[in-house]
């Protein structure tokens, strides 16, 4: 069994956590609350006390237009804070796992594998790149990229994800509900990334860079559609509209569907399908919304 240390305690964090513990690892998490990133020496103290034998970095500034922004913050929560991490397992002998992102990508191909060429469109995209970069350089550093993450936040804050945002808008408004139907995805249920991470991390050859997902490719429309009709709702609400006609603040890759080409990888993935999964956390999430409603009449 391992020690298994857990910056930020958002969804991949609480499904790492939650599923760490099940399979008997002891784990550390330092929520933002505990630890800011950008505090190096009390990130330094806290890792170094726990003596980690893998440190999993999940903490990460993810509001793209905020990074776009802020690019000061990003640079430092992103790419500082990971070069800390880096350097601290190094120290401690302690492997790490980072979580970056299909935004790294540039969106112009179809699939993109683990080894393809790299071209950031934004600030968050450019700021977990150079994260990327660190990380591998450090021989027991390993890279997980994924993309449109939805799960349950277990820190008692509420999660920000695609699949929250349409249940509220659908419960909080009558009208139509415009999403983008020419930016294509895999979405990625929190619990299939830390399944998934656990089963590579008992593997001799955890791969340098690994792109983990639930199975299966949409646009957002179609993810809503798919959402919508899961829980037998009116998905004739839903207007499929282009990229070019949304006002986005940042640039954001078209296409980031992100595929693997270890074989090992796509066995995994296989075994996660995104159908079920959008469907389950779904339907929880329209019960959340229905009894805040209740308790507010
Ligand atoms: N969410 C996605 O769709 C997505 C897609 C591709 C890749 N990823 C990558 O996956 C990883 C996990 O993301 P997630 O989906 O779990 O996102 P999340 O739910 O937004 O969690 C991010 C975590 O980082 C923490 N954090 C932010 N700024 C911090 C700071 N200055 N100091 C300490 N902690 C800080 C957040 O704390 P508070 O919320 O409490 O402030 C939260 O615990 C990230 O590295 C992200 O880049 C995510």
């Amino acid at each position: 069994m391992s020690r298994i240390l857990l910056t930020g305690s958002g969804m991949v964090a609480s499904a790492m956590a939650s599923e760490a513990h099940m399979r008997g690892h002891t784990v550390q998490a330092l929520p933002h609350g505990e630890v800011d990133m950008r505090d190096l020496p009390l990130l330094r103290r806290r890792v170094s006390e726990f003596r980690p034998d893998w440190i999993v970095h999940t903490a990460a500034l993810t509001k793209v237009d905020y990074c776009q922004e802020n690019p000061r913050e990003a640079v430092e929560v992103n790419t500082a804070a990971t070069k800390a991490l880096a350097d601290l397992s190094q120290q401690l002998m302690a492997r790490l796992i980072y979580f970056s992102t299909d935004y790294v990508f540039d969106g112009t191909q179809h699939l993109w594998y683990e080894s393809s060429p790299t071209k950031p469109l934004n600030i968050y995209g450019a700021t977990k790149l150079e994260g990327e970069i660190i990380v591998r350089k450090f021989f027991r550093g390993h890279v997980v990229r994924t993309s449109g993450v939805f799960g349950e936040r277990l820190d008692g804050k509420q999660e920000r994800n695609f699949f929250r945002a349409i249940a509220s808008r659908y419960m909080e408004t009558e009208g139509q509900i415009s999403v983008v139907d020419d930016q294509h995805t895999a979405v990625s249920y929190a619990p299939h990334l830390a399944n998934m991470t656990l089963s590579l991390m008992t593997d001799e050859h955890f791969p340098k860079i690994v792109h983990l997902t639930s199975k299966g490719f949409d646009s957002w429309f179609g993810w809503a559609k798919l959402a919508l009709e899961s829980a037998c709702l009116d998905s004739g609400r839903l207007v499929p509209v282009s990229c070019e006609n949304v006002n986005f603040r940042t640039p954001r890759p078209r296409n980031s569907r992100l595929t693997s080409d270890i074989p090992e990888v796509v066995s995994l993935i296989a075994l996660h399908p995104a159908k079920q999964a959008v469907a389950q956390y779904f339907g929880k999430v329209l019960q959340e919304l229905r009894e805040e409603a209740e308790i507010r009449e």
